[in-house]
């Protein structure tokens, strides 16, 4: 495997801007990018293996069902790009369905992304297998020796669900011109289902994702300084219906006054630190989506108790309303 191409933003003044402009807002909230240091990854790890949390279980399943689908459609010899690849657990499935050049998983977490990029090459030992520590959610440099090859962009799990739709657009929108003209895009999309259903997913019975959502904070004390009091902040999941979404809180349980990096915060008793939006969609708002941020959906595969989606879409072309 070559050497990672590294991104050299400072993640710590990027994190400290972050936390300090979303504590000063009316809503305190703080982007749930920053849920995804090693503890944070582990806990996600572990939230993934829940009973009560189907997005992975069902769209590995898809996935896993698919092959022939996604042979017939995607054709041979594409790098695949997948976005934000994690521990690239799905990935496998992708990549011995179609015959890929190569195959170049971006993430954050650089450690991480090192570990399973080459417990994938030892998977897959004829691939050429490319890293990049990288947020995907800014504009990409893809390593130069990909740039002749056509792309297909991976971006499963549903992660598109923790941006608004701004964000979501936009970040559709640069997909598109990294992964360039022609390209396709194989992407998860969670649906809209039962409330309760969503919110056990979201505060499960073991209190992972409640660990999960606190550790957030634990990383504010660690990482910047900061005062804030776990014991007196809980974790709420809570569905809000009209943006379709699940929300996580972080909710002061007493008044408090913590800091961070010198700063000075208060919080009154129930008032809440939003750390999460995970959108929901239907098949409707997917074509919009999709199509707002320069895609036409393709093909798209549901599990038969329509829990969850995954969507074929290619890059579309300029094209003005009549
Ligand atoms: C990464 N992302 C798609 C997860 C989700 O379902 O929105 C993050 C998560 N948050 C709590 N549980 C899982």
């Amino acid at each position: 495997m070559a050497e990672t191409l590294v991104e050299t933003r400072p993640a710590n003044t990027a994190f400290r801007a972050d936390v300090l402009a979303g504590l000063a807002l009316p809503q305190k909230a703080v982007p749930a990018r920053w849920f995804y240091d090693e503890a944070g990854s582990l806990l996600f790890e572990e939230i993934t293996r829940l009973p009560e949390y189907y997005p992975t279980r069902v769209e590995r399943a898809i996935l896993a069902e698919r092959g022939t689908d996604f042979a017939r459609l995607i054709a041979p010899g594409r790098a695949v790009v997948e976005f934000g690849s994690g521990s690239s657990t799905k990935t496998p499935l992708l990549l011995q369905a179609i015959a890929p050049a190569a195959y170049v998983p971006l993430d954050i977490s650089g450690d991480f992304l090192r570990s399973s990029a080459a417990q994938l090459q030892q998977q897959f030992p004829d691939l050429p297998v490319w890293p990049v520590e990288a947020d995907f959610t800014a504009p990409v440099t893809l390593p130069a020796r990909a740039a002749d090859l056509p792309k297909i962009g991976f971006f499963p799990g549903s992660t598109i669900g923790n941006m608004v739709p701004a964000q979501a657009l936009d970040l559709l929108r640069s997909m598109r011109s990294t992964l360039g003209p022609r390209s396709q895009l194989l992407i998860g999309m969670d649906l809209i289902k039962d409330p309760a259903m969503l919110i056990a997913a979201y505060d499960d019975a073991a209190g992972v994702t409640a660990r999960f959502n606190l550790n957030l904070a634990a990383r504010i004390n660690r990482e910047l300084g900061g005062t804030l009091p776990l014991d007196a902040l809980r974790h709420e999941a809570r569905w809000n219906d009209a943006a379709a979404r699940i929300e996580m809180h972080l909710v002061a349980s007493a008044a408090i006054r913590f800091e961070v990096a010198g700063q000075a915060f208060t919080m009154a008793e129930g008032e809440t630190i939003h750390t999460e939006n995970s959108h929901k969609y239907d098949r409707r708002s997917q074509n919009l989506l999709l199509a707002a941020g320069g895609w036409r959906p393709v093909e798209r595969w549901t599990d038969q108790d329509g829990q969850f989606s995954l969507l074929l879409a290619e890059a579309a072309e300029a094209h003005h309303a009549p």
